[in-house]
């Protein structure tokens, strides 16, 4: 498969910063998101311009230092995919540095420390957002982890446990006195889920309290959000997860737009592209898989992709109900040439609503799958 040149996109003054060796510009993070931000789905962003960082899916550093194959697998990059941070997770410090030190040998540019995984899974293990309250075990882990690197550690955080817990400000403080030199704020509390907005204002207090790079994250969905949200802030960067699923071209267009040149508008023969390609990296990068693993996930990608945008729901009956590889990209093919005869060229003003006045900007703000336009009927 052949790898598209990346296109180069105009750094605005101020939106970029270091991190150890690295510079992360523009200021631009596509989110962890485990199931989703595997390797051939960082490419595929990397790949269309304007991303400054990527990070892998949380990682158990438990099942790392056991050396499961599976957690092995998710540690590996691509060559040319750098700057990127590997994300790990769990709650024994020990094995946190171990894991740490596992994923810095395989190339990672930085490890990434989860304190914000709400799922059951993880919390009641203790780990992610668990840590949240438990500050002691946190700061035994920032240090343990910190003295087992070279590579800068950095971490990725909620709020807090709930809104009487928001104490973020001073678990960010004792991660950066142990040495973390970048930290990542989704703007929810553990106990708030994914419900309710972001708080973007209240990501202010963790950039007040620390002198490292801080990123917002949590909603953005928009280049005016991603005004919004560092205004609010005071961040230097943002990190962006569903947003991008649905509009991949997301985190190109905040760079552009904060350099001040216009912003891209892919149509709708390449949002084709970017799909089967991305289709095509899922189906090749485990091919020693079975096939319902490949299908699995495009199923699960078609799901994301395909939120909000109109006729949405169509692709995704065709997506759920294909038995094969092969049904998937022909029911997609029969989406886009439905999408086409309709003369829907542009048709994703949903997801670009600030950008298209035909559209109200509140529609697209949107994450949940049930607001899909309603299904015209055919003309
Ligand atoms: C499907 C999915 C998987 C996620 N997996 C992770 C993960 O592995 N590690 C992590 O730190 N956050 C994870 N998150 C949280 C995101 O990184 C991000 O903080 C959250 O979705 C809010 O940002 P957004 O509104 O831009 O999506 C996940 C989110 C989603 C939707």
């Amino acid at each position: 498969m052949s790898t598209p040149e990346i296109p180069k996109i105009p750094v605005a003054p101020g939106f970029s910063f270091r991190v150890g060796a690295h510079v992360i510009g523009p200021a631009t993070a596509l989110a962890p998101m485990e199931g989703v931000t595997d390797r051939p789905f960082r490419n595929l962003i990397r790949d269309l311009g304007g991303c400054g960082l990527t990070v892998t899916e949380f990682i158990s550093s438990e099942a790392l230092s056991r050396q499961a194959r599976r957690a092995w697998q998710m540690t590996e990059l691509d060559p040319n995919e750098h700057p990127v941070s590997i994300q790990i997770y769990g709650r024994d410090p020990a094995r946190m540095a171990d894991a740490a030190r596992l994923c810095q040998d395989t190339g990672a540019d930085f490890v990434d420390l989860n304190l914000g995984c709400p799922s059951k899974n993880v919390t009641s293990g203790c780990a992610g957002s668990a840590l949240l309250r438990e500050p002691e075990r946190a700061k035994e882990i920032f240090a343990a982890v910190a003295g087992a690197l070279r590579v800068p550690l950095t971490v990725k955080m909620r709020l807090g446990w709930d809104r009487e817990n928001m104490n973020a400000p001073e678990i960010a403080r004792m991660a950066v006195d142990a040495g973390a030199q970048m930290i990542a704020v989704h703007g929810r509390t553990k106990a708030c889920l994914y419900r309710g907005h972001a708080d973007w204002a209240s990501v202010r207090k963790v950039k007040e309290a620390v002198g490292v790079p801080v990123l917002v994250n949590g909603d953005i969905l928009t280049v005016h959000d991603a005004d919004r949200a560092l205004e609010q802030s005071g961040a230097d960067g943002v990190m962006v997860g569903r947003g991008v699923l649905r509009d991949p071209w997301l985190l190109r267009r905040i760079a552009e737009h904060r350099a001040g040149v216009d912003l891209y508008e892919p149509s709708l023969e390449e949002r084709r592209a970017v799909l089967f390609r991305y289709y095509d990296l899922i189906v090749h990068d485990r091919s020693d898989l079975p096939e319902r693993y490949a299908l699995g996930k495009l199923k699960k990608i078609t799901g994301y992709f395909t939120r909000g945008l109109p006729f949405g729901a169509r692709l995704r009956e065709a997506t759920f109900t294909s038995d094969s590889v092969q049904a998937v990209y022909d029911g997609a093919n029969a989406w886009f040439d439905f999408l086409l005869e309709r003369g829907i060229k542009d048709g994703f003003g949903r997801v670009f609503a600030e950008a298209d006045p035909r559209y109200k900007p509140d529609d697209a703000r949107r994450l949940d799958p049930r607001e899909d336009m309603v299904e015209a009927p055919s003309a």
